[in-house]
């Protein structure tokens, strides 16, 4: 103020000590982060509880403090939880809109919480619990992903299909097959989300500011009432650290870019050319002014998804990327881009797994495609090295002029009549066509992961065990 008293009004409750007078408008607007770091009301209070109660075990405050500030943060738990509760500004965030509402609730010993702890660790703790809650609900949508996948591999373990290089007829295979690619691509997926809990399974509360404290508190049992395996073990990295959250983000786009192939195959396969696939209304729309249309907006949105959630990870990367050590303000930048992807891939896991339930597969359409394309030639190819014995280059080019042959006179491998094949090689017997339809080209794949139906079960069965 001009006579250089301090202006109580708008200076800051919580660390307006020094400061003469308030924030700028712009400056509150930059600074804030109450818009979104609300999100982290519950966790927010589960670790001041925690704290609070470690603080008056190790005899820092008073029991009758503790019990104070306990009821008092139950009480603007509910307070949140029922929408009763003013979120302020001014009060920049979450950490200090709670506690200004505990001094109003409890007075003064709502000042003895923040004992032995500073933003920087309390932020460090909500953050990190909202992560592991977040992977923990990704892990258990991922499970039923999988299993949604598996039941639709079991239905088809034997429907043939195209199987595709360059998009491009290859080999056939069984659609029950294919879906267990998926479910491989998921299962990685969900053991990084494990990994990853595993990773930040440690409690940064009591780091304090970037140095530790010199108050007697104990760590490890603040750790075990918030659940976490252990303290963290340096405490300028916990305050700076936030590997946990690139490492969601980075799960994410991975996962993100499963989901996005996944739906370039769905709009692919559910085109009127494909057939493949029909999606159930529930999971499409209709066009404006094209009646006849059925639009997989599901599916183009799950891929579209993948865009904002590899951006959120690029962003975060950059936030961190030249951060000296221990925190800086750069990193309140962290949590929009979380929240962002952690909204975006819980809806496209849960869209995914309704489109994978749902959908009609169309087993004639396959199996037709499958056969189309000359897809069998690798079966002639290898008839004649099992049972010509020529050498695979050999067997290769025969096969190449069986094919041209074929495409000459617009017909099927199959179709060729044998006078035809053996004018090509001679050795070939009527016997060759056992191998060149689509079924017994995918029965004989009995490698190990390989495409038979015998395969595609027992893989099946690895997977329902794994869950
Ligand atoms: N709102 C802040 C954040 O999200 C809390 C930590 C503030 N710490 C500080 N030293 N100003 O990062």
């Amino acid at each position: 103020m001009a006579d250089g008293t301090k202006d109580t009004k708008s200076s800051n409750q919580m660390w307006g000590g020094r400061f003469a007078s308030g924030p700028d408008a712009i400056m509150e607007e930059i600074n804030a982060s109450i818009g979104f770091d609300k999100k982290l009301f519950a966790q927010d209070i589960r670790g001041s509880i925690a704290h609070a109660t470690m603080l008056a075990h190790q005899g820092i405050i008073s029991v009758d403090d503790k019990d104070k500030i306990v009821h008092g943060l139950s009480t603007i738990l509910s307070e949140i939880e029922t929408g009763n509760f003013e979120f302020s500004r001014q009060l920049e965030d979450i950490h200090m809109n709670i506690e200004a509402r505990l001094a109003a609730l409890i007075g003064q010993a709502a000042g003895r919480l923040h004992t032995a702890r500073s933003r920087n660790d309390q932020v460090a703790l909500d953050f990190r619990l909202w992560v592991k809650e977040e992977l923990q609900k990704t892990e258990a949508m991922l499970t039923t992903l999988i299993a949604a996948f598996l039941d639709r591999a079991e239905e088809h373990a034997e429907s043939v299909m195209p199987g595709f290089t360059h998009l491009q007829t290859a080999q056939p295979v069984t659609f029950g097959h294919h879906c267990m690619a998926y479910v491989e691509m998921f299962g990685r997926d969900r053991s990084r989300v494990r990994h990853a809990i595993e990773h930040l399974d440690e409690s940064p509360i009591g780091a304090a500011a970037l140095a530790g404290t010199g108050y007697p508190i104990d760590r490890h049992m603040t750790a075990k009432a918030l659940g976490f395996r252990e303290p963290t073990r340096n405490s300028i990295d916990t305050v700076s650290d936030r590997d946990f959250a690139i490492e969601f983000l980075s799960i994410a786009a991975i996962c993100g870019m499963h989901l996005s192939r996944l739906a370039e195959e769905i709009v692919i396969w559910s085109t009127p050319q494909f057939g493949f696939v029909r999606l159930s209304d529930a999971f499409s729309t209709g066009s404006s002014i094209m009646p006849q249309k059925k639009n997989p907006d599901a599916a183009e949105l799950v891929r579209a998804k993948t865009g904002r959630i590899n951006g959120s990870l690029i962003a975060l990367l950059t936030i961190m990327k030249g951060l000296p050590l221990a925190y800086s303000k750069d990193m309140q930048e962290d949590k929009e881009q979380v929240f962002d992807a952690a909204e975006s891939l819980e809806l496209a896991i849960a869209a995914m797994t309704g489109m994978v339930r749902d959908m009609t597969v169309n087993t004639q359409r396959m199996k037709a495609a499958a056969g189309s394309g000359y897809s069998t030639a690798t079966d002639l190819a290898d008839w004649l090295v099992r049972e010509a014995g020529l050498p695979f280059r050999d067997a290769h080019h025969v096969t190449g002029r069986a094919v041209a042959l074929a495409e000459s006179k617009g017909c099927d491998l199959a179709e060729l009549p044998l006078a035809d094949l053996q004018s090509i090689n001679p050795a070939i017997t009527d016997k060759v066509y056992e191998v060149l339809t689509v079924e017994a080209s995918v029965a004989s794949r009995k490698s190990f992961g390989g495409t038979a139906p015998s395969e595609v079960r027992k893989q099946i069965a690895f997977w329902r065990a794994r869950n």
